[in-house]
């Protein structure tokens, strides 16, 4: 018996620990264990080879055992260098039957607090596939896997190393340089992937226009359950359990500006609201910024309501939204975080640049920035997702919505290629309606059943799906 070594995390001894959180994430995730149930005989997954780069939390763990338990091989990387929980990455890999002694789990390389460097050689090291060329699916959440796959191609077909103009990229660069995969007959291999977040899903339509894209994609952000849901309402949860969990500063009274009234924002002005805060709404969409008044809410420019605020949080997916100056003019002790996928959203790199400006790291990942007139500044997650990088993520049950949205999504890609050739897909709406229903009897939820003369008379199957693919919900 070789021992099993294919991993990388901070501290098995944390696998009980996270062994004890997944069991009770179970039971909060019923789309995924009902899944589990369904397809356990079938195996539609068996021969899957998924590489996953998704937030390696507690809530990912439930995910990657009901893809193992659907037969699929996995190897796993977190999506960001703050969110690992250090527990959950543990107890994947030492596995339901290992010990810390013995680990017999899941190749996972994954730790809070990686550097870019590391980020990028744990995301290589779970594209790299002992006995084989590499992966067969992906699974990617802000699209990095793919990014990766997509740059070692166009690499080996011009020789030319990607042009780094920020420092993610010459990382990017140096891995490419340095490894040996075969990238060429690595991407000929996958069958897709599915994406989950919007960040992750623009990446993909840009490539696709530009004709770029080496296999499909479903684009699980806009099933309905997943976006709709997690977005909103697992932001609602997760993003005052950060500033809580960060600061502990009483939201109550304050003035909270959130930039970008999309899905993330709503969830976000509305858990800000809840704690009694006034919020004000930035947005640069008309039909956004109207919304956020009918819902309440002030709507001003940043430039407007800079000096005034105490919390800001920044939901666009955007890049430049709160820039050097703007912080210059904030309040004495005005806490800034981002939400979004990615870290462009906050100047970091102008805040660190301003004359004089001290930076003192209070605890792991929040961080006073103190100016040469003694204002303060409380900067969270160094601009990366707070709600990952202070909190825990989303809870149990609404990634158990997105999760079941992932697993159907790598289930179709995977068992019927031929109906999905290279384009972007969402999820087709029955999935989407049927991850929906697998969430009701949690919630004690009872379901009216349409008639077949109502359906008939509104022109739908008595079994869904019940909306054409335009409506909006
Ligand atoms: P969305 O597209 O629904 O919303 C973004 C909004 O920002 C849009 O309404 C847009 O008009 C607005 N916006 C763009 N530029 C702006 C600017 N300069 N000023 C003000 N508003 C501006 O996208 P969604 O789904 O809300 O996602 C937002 C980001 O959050 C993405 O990066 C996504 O990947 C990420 N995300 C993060 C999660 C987390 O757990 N931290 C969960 C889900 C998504």
């Amino acid at each position: 018996n070789v021992a099993f070594t294919d991993f990388k995390v901070a501290d098995l001894s944390l696998a009980a620990f996270g062994r004890k959180e997944i069991t009770l994430a179970e039971h909060e995730m019923p789309g995924l264990m009902s899944i589990r149930k369904e397809y356990a005989a079938a195996q539609p997954l068996a021969g899957a080879r998924i590489m996953g780069s998704l937030h390696m939390t507690v809530q990912t763990a439930v995910l990657i055992e009901t893809l193992v338990a659907l037969g699929a091989e996995v190897r796993w990387v977190s999506c960001n260098i703050f969110s690992t929980q250090d527990h959950a990455a543990a107890a994947i890999a030492v596995g339901p039957d290992g010990t810390p002694d013995a680990p017999a789990g899941v190749p996972v390389f994954a730790w809070k607090g990686e550097t870019l460097e590391e980020y990028w050689w744990c995301t290589e090291q779970a594209l790299t596939w002992p006995g084989h060329t590499g992966p067969n699916m992906i699974l990617d959440d802000g699209g990095d896997a793919t990014l990766l796959v997509h740059k070692g191609v166009e690499y080996r077909k011009t020789g030319e190393l990607p042009t780094a103009d920020n420092e993610e990229l010459a990382v990017v660069r140096a891995v490419l340089e340095n490894s040996g995969l075969d990238w060429t007959a690595l991407a000929s291999e996958i069958r897709g992937v599915t994406e989950e977040t919007t960040t992750g899903v623009h990446r993909l339509y840009e490539m696709h226009r530009e004709g770029a894209l080496l296999f499909p994609a479903i684009n699980v952000n806009d099933a309905v359950t997943k976006s709709k849901f997690d977005n909103k309402y697992g932001c609602r949860h997760s993003l005052i359990d950060g500033i809580n969990r960060a600061t502990d500063v009483l939201i109550g009274g304050k003035t909270a500006v959130v930039c970008g009234y999309g899905d993330v924002g709503k969830g976000c002005a509305e858990s800000l609201r809840g704690q009694g805060a006034r919020v004000i709404i930035t947005e640069i969409d008309p039909i956004c910024a109207l919304q956020a008044a009918m819902d309440g809410y002030q709507v001003a420019t940043l430039d407007d309501v800079v000096e005034q605020a105490d919390i800001f949080v920044t939901t666009t997916g955007n890049k430049d939204i709160i820039m050097a100056a703007d912080m210059a003019r904030m309040k004495h002790q005005a806490i800034v975080g981002n939400i979004g996928h990615f870290d462009n959203e906050i100047d970091m790199a102008g805040l660190a640049a301003i004359d004089g400006i001290v930076k003192d790291e209070v605890k792991p990942q929040v961080h006073t920035w103190t100016f040469q007139d003694g204002k303060v500044l409380i900067v969270l997650s160094e601009g990366r997702l707070l709600n990952l990088g202070n909190a825990t993520g989303h809870p149990s049950f609404v990634m158990s919505n997105s999760f079941a949205d992932q697993t159907l999504a790598q289930i179709e890609l995977f068992t019927k290629p031929e109906e999905y050739p290279t384009d972007v897909y969402v999820l087709p709406k029955h999935l989407d309606e049927k991850v929906a229903r697998l969430h009701l009897d949690a919630l004690g939820v009872k379901l009216t059943t349409l008639r077949p003369e109502q359906a008939a008379y509104i022109g739908v199957e008595v079994e869904g799906p019940y909306k054409p693919d335009h409506y909006r919900y």
